[in-house]
């Protein structure tokens, strides 16, 4: 069996591969653009491993993602390619409606045109006989079998009060951002080939990630490698927006479980119960910094933030229930964020030459040319 993986040159994604390959022999086919945010060199311990598949390609590209499903027949394709850094999507919202809503859209019909060709019927663990009595070998995937998973995110639901419960999977959707209406588009798509195609879907909407491999345009990851540099760590407004984190590990975990687990047409909501407004997540930032690597003048780190003009239309509070995956799929965080963080700035202070890639892109022209040149 095979999964078919989408933007998994990215932050999550590529914490996913590896992830799932350091415990599964079961291959994966990693489609990815190779956009600003895709970064093979996350994956180059994979070099030779014929269980790693890379293609650069569009998940709009209908010829290519049809060709790549006939050749592979997954079982699964699991969608993480996105636009997905909310201030780019203010500055320049095209892209985000390119990919997260025409290209899920272009890669849900190529999805369908495979999943409906799969014979029918769920293979038999004891005989290898399919339903409609033709047998097959047990290893090939079937109509009944095929998943469909869709990567999505808490922010489609809106902005919370202060005191409001967390976002359950029945809340309503009131995104506000470009990129957060991008993706509810997407999910209602997904949502929508389930109901009108009966293609077997799941959907699951996670709050804010940390980790390793993160490019460092979002929030923890540009406060550690600002600080390092002696940049100013920039906290827009007051700094007093809430935000859930979630270790990536912990989101990996989850959608593991989803795929093995979940109901089709359902969405999960995953998170970790992390809720925290952005200046403790900087001051925590600059705690560690301070006790991992001290600044030569013996200053603290915080002594960096500097408070500037907030994003415009900024939602003010995210929080996830996750209690539905909890107590239908047994699923829980192994992280706590304590334990996540000093990881996450121990892990940036080892890495500094995949930082400085990233941010240059010398990895990905890299990779590029050597496709051109093949
Ligand atoms: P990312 O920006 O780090 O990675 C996205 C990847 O998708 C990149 O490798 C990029 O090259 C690739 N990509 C972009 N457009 C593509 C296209 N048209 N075809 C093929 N590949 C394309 O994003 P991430 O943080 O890893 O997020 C992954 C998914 O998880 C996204 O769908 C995002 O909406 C969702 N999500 C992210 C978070 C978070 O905190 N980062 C939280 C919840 C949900
Ligand atoms: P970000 O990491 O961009 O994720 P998202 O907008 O998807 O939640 O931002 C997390 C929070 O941190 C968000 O409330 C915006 C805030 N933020 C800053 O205060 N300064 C920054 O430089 C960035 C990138 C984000």
């Amino acid at each position: 069996m095979t999964l078919l993986v989408t933007g998994a040159a990215g932050f999550i994604g590529a914490n996913f591969v590896l992830d799932w390959l350091s415990s599964s022999q079961e291959p994966i086919i990693n489609l990815d653009k190779l956009t600003y945010a895709g970064n093979p060199e996350t994956l180059a311990s994979l070099q030779g491993d014929a269980r790693h598949v890379f293609v650069q390609g569009d998940i709009g590209d209908a010829e290519l993602v049809s060709r790549l499903l006939a050749e592979h027949q997954p079982r699964a394709v699991l969608n993480f390619a996105a636009e997905s850094h909310v201030d780019r999507s203010i500055h320049g919202p095209g892209e985000f409606i390119e990919t997260n809503i025409v290209g899920t859209f272009r890669l849900l019909e190529s999805v369908r045109g495979y999943w409906s060709a799969l014979p029918v019927g769920a293979v038999s663990e004891r005989d290898g006989v399919l339903a409609d009595g033709s047998s097959r070998s047990e290893t090939a995937p079937t109509q009944e079998g095929f998943r469909f998973l869709h990567v999505s995110t808490d922010e489609v639901y809106g902005s919370l009060a202060k005191d409001d419960p967390a976002f359950a999977e029945t809340h309503r959707y009131e995104p506000n951002s470009p990129y957060s209406a991008s993706k509810a588009a997407s999910d209602h798509l997904v949502r929508a080939w389930h109901h009108t195609y009966g293609l077997p879907v799941l959907t699951t909407n996670c709050s804010n990630n940390y980790g390793p491999y993160h490019f460092p345009e979002k929030l923890i990851p540009l406060m550690i490698v600002n600080a390092l540099a002696g940049k100013p760590l920039p906290v827009y407004g007051d700094g007093m927006q809430v935000r859930d984190w979630l270790y990536v590990k912990d989101h990996c975990s989850a959608i593991r479980r989803v795929l093995e687990a979940g109901r089709l047409g359902e969405t999960y909501n995953v998170g970790g119960w992390n809720e925290k407004p952005n200046i403790e997540i900087v001051k925590t930032v600059c705690a560690l910094l301070d006790e991992l690597r001290p600044r030569a003048d013996g200053q603290s780190y915080a002594e960096q933030i500097s408070h500037v003009t907030d994003r415009p239309g900024h939602d003010r509070r995210y929080a996830i229930d996750a209690r539905k995956l909890e107590a239908e799929l047994g699923w829980k965080p192994a992280e706590t964020f304590e334990s996540g963080i000093r990881k996450t700035v121990q892990w940036y202070l080892a890495n500094p030459q995949w930082v400085s890639n990233v941010q240059s892109g010398a990895y990905r022209d890299w990779v590029q040319k050597q496709y051109q040149a093949s």
